[in-house]
């Protein structure tokens, strides 16, 4: 049997790997950070000697790495410890994994490139403006220069349904917010391509199975402005869309220099899977549905 194991099992897309890997009957563990999780182990990525011994003594077919730090602001506050979680820790996942023969996935994001232009290809100019895309992208690099064969994912806004923590997404803060009776600013000038989290994991593992490796682009067929998002969101769940407050980047405190066009081409894995990519609506349908 298939032995997979997940770094990062408690995270959004984690948790959506780990019940994909289950639904194909392979055997998991997947492992948590910062708070305890039923069936989960704990792993801390920044401890080298309790990464190498997790992959020595399992001896996974497949080590899987959606852990990270995923904040923009936190890696900005802290670049000393962004540099550990994502440039160092996937280095030392690499090795490991080519020391038993594993197959390794690292998750990557939008954010490698400069976010000025886009939809970019997984062959575009990589320009990070930040230290979480400078660190994730020195992840990606040292993890292909040491198991070529291996897969980086990049994707672009993550969103689902999170049942682990309470870390909310795009589509499920302007859901609970509006329905608590808030009132949403959303800018009308950032532009994405989201990635729906349990799509992801399917293509994922749908990549694994077809042992590719290389650099691939996992998001949505749609790219919209947040504004747009969030009326989606509305018209998806019956929200009432006068709670939404169409503003610019510029006038949300968030500083003007953030990256506007967070957009990903999707055409390198739709042609190797011959799949095409869903859009936002039908997985915005499917959030309901599963609600
Ligand atoms: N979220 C997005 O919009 C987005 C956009 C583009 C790319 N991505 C990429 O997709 C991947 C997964 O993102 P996500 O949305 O699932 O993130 P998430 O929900 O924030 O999950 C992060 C995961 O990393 C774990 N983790 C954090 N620090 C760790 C450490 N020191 N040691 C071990 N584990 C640690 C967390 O564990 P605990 O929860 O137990 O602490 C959690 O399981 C990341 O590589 C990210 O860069 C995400």
């Amino acid at each position: 049997m298939t032995e997979v194991l997940i770094i990062g099992a408690s995270g959004l897309l984690g948790q959506h790997l780990l019940n994909e890997a289950e639904a194909r009957r392979y055997s998991v563990t997947g492992t948590y950070y910062s708070e305890e999780v039923a069936g989960l182990e704990r792993l801390d990525l920044t401890d080298f000697d309790a990464v190498e011994t997790m992959i020595a003594g399992r001896r996974p077919d497949i080590v899987i790495l959606p852990a990270a730090m995923t904040s923009i602001a936190e890696c900005e506050s802290n670049p000393v410890r962004a540099m550990l979680v994502n440039s160092e820790a996937p280095l030392v996942v690499a090795k490991a994994c080519k020391s038993i023969g594993a197959k390794m996935a690292l998750f990557s994001t939008v954010h490698v490139f400069s976010c000025e232009s886009g939809p970019y290809a997984e062959d575009s100019k990589t320009s990070p403006v930040n230290i979480l895309g400078r660190t994730r992208l020195e992840g990606e690099n040292s993890v292909m220069e040491t198991l070529p064969d291996s897969l980086a994912i990049r994707t672009c806004e993550d969103f689902g349904w999170n049942r682990l923590r309470s870390r909310e997404n795009d589509v499920t803060s302007i859901v609970h917010r509006i329905r608590c009776g808030e009132e949403v600013n959303l800018p009308v000038d950032q532009w994405a391509t989201p990635s729906y989290a349990p799509k992801v994991a399917e293509h994922v593992f749908d990549l694994l199975r077809n042992d590719e490796s290389g650099i691939f682009h996992v998001a949505t067929s749609s790219g919209l402005t947040r504004y747009e998002m969030g009326k989606r969101v509305c018209e998806a769940f019956g929200l009432d869309e006068e709670r939404l407050e169409p503003t610019s980047l510029g006038n949300m405190g968030l500083g003007a220099s953030l990256p506007r066009r967070l957009c990903l081409s999707t055409t390198k894995i739709e042609a190797k899977l011959g799949v095409s990519m869903n859009s936002f609506e039908s997985c915005l349908e499917e959030m309901r549905i599963r609600h």
